[in-house]
Parts: C-alpha cells; structure tokens; sequence
C-alpha cells in the first residue's frame, strides 16, 4: 500500500537527498525503493518521489479502516493516536518522536497504558478500566501481562525496554525484576543514541537501520568499498564489506574524499 502525494525537498543547503526516508521527513510521504543519491544546489527544487507520485489523490480514497496499514503508514496519513490491533493496553501515538532530525517510525510510537489501565478509543486517553469497551482487543488482567511490568525472565544487566524499542530507552534487570528505567546518553558529538537491541548497547544513529530509524548507511547490495556519505559530507567516507555497513571513516583534515580514486584527496 503505497500512497504518496508528490513530494518536493527544498534544500536549504547544499546537500545530497534522495533518500525515501528525506520525503518521509518533510512530507509524510512514503517512498518505497531507495532512490539515487542526488545532489542539488542551495536553494533548489528536487522531486524526490517521481517513481512513487502516479497515485495523487489516493490519501481520499483510501479506505476508513486503517486496520491494513502498518502504524508508520498510518501516523504518516493520519497522525494523531490510535489502538493497537490485538492488545488493549497499548496505543500508538503518532506525536512521540525521540529522534527529531529523523523520521518518526513506529516501534517509537508504541505506548503502554499504566495497568491497570487501559486505552479508551473514544476519548483517545489511557482510562480506568471500567470504562473501556476494549471490543476485539484483548483485555490483560493480570499486570504481569502488560509490557512495561516484565515480570519474565530476563538476564541481570541492562535489556532492551519492553515496550519502547529502537528508542532511548532500556531497562536494568536484577533476578528477574526491573530495577531501572533509564536512557542512553547522547554521543560524542551531541547527538541521540538509541538503544540497539541486538547489540544490546546505546549506538549512535548512524548503526541503527533505517528501518528503525537510523541513518545507517545501506551496504546491503553494494560490492565491497568505499562510498559517499549519504549527507554529502564530503570529508568522509562510508565503508561498507560483505554486505554490511563498517563505519564512517573521516578524511584528514583539509581532504575530501574521491570516490573514483575511493581516496581522501586534497
Ligand atoms: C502523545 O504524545 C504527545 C507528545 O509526546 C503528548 O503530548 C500527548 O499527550 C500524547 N498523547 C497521549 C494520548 O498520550
């Protein structure tokens, strides 16, 4: 389910675009297959969705019942805060957003009512419980039963949060209780980290996919070597073998790198 206005990124800089995740930012557009890097003047008009843009007014006609859609394509349509499908307890809110220089994502948007309460989707509230109609969605008694309580078996240390995935957040474990909600600091340079839960450590943004909300560069069909940044940052270079991403290496001072060379030249 693809539906996209035509998007245009104004450039206020010059920088490189072209990433589906640019159209996403600005307009809440979906774009699908990554698009070429391209590289525009300051000032500039650069369509970014040409490929995606042949259904125009389709936002219309799309049918009233979201049920279909993942909640990223919901909040992109519609925003606002809406139940979870299955589970009574949870919501998604659209305006939850941790990472404000990229594209909000769903995982983020995921948000646990306090038990024992539960989301009423006439006033769009977490609400006592006895005045919610949960209908289809399931109705957790039990607190244990709701995501933030973690009462299951969870090694000691730091663990993914249970309910905010790919955010800031995680947790401390000690035998089996949730001792410590806290966030991840931000890197070096400022900027957020996220919670990586496979890696199960904070990483800056660029080691998170995009998918999650990151802007790890894609090396996933590239052969192995050296590549633009993706930001037109042209004093470093992304380093991508096997098929995965190895890091951002950063030219010496002054040089910027060549890709035909695949150097840092002066
Ligand atoms: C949704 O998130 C926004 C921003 O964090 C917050 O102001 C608002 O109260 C939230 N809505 C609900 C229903 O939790």
């Amino acid at each position: 389910m693809r539906s996209s206005e035509r998007p245009t990124v104004r450039a206020t800089s010059s920088v490189c675009l072209g990433r589906p995740w640019i159209c996403r930012l600005v307009l809440l557009a979906l774009c699908s297959a990554p698009a070429p890097i391209v590289c525009v003047p300051k000032g500039s008009i650069y369509d970014d969705c040409k490929k995606t843009t042949d259904r125009s007014g389709s936002k219309t006609t799309v049918s009233p019942d979201r049920g279909h859609l993942s909640p990223e394509e919901r909040c992109n349509l519609d925003g606002g805060v809406f139940p979870h499908p299955t589970e009574c307890q949870v919501f998604y809110n659209c305006s939850v957003r941790y990472t404000p220089e990229i594209p909000r994502f769903f995982e983020q948007h995921l948000v646990e009512c306090p038990y024992p309460q539960l989301f009423n989707t006439e006033t769009k509230q977490c609400d006592h419980f006895e005045n919610v109609k949960c209908g289809t969605r399931t109705e957790f008694k039990n607190g244990c039963q709701y995501k933030s309580n973690m009462c299951g078996s969870k090694r000691d240390g730091i663990n993914v949060h249970p309910v905010k995935l790919w955010s800031p957040f995680y947790v401390v474990c000690y035998k089996e209780r949730t001792v410590k909600e806290d966030r991840c600091q931000v890197d070096e340079n400022g900027r957020t980290q996220l919670f990586h839960p496979e890696k199960n450590e904070c990483v800056s943004l660029d080691m998170i996919p995009r998918a999650h909300g990151g802007i790890m560069p894609e090396c996933g069909t590239k052969v192995d070597g050296f590549y633009l940044d993706d930001f037109g940052r042209c004093d470093r270079y992304v380093h991508c073998q096997g098929g995965k991403y190895i890091g951002t290496i950063k030219c010496a001072v002054g040089e910027a790198f060549d890709v035909h060379k695949q150097i840092c030249v002066s």
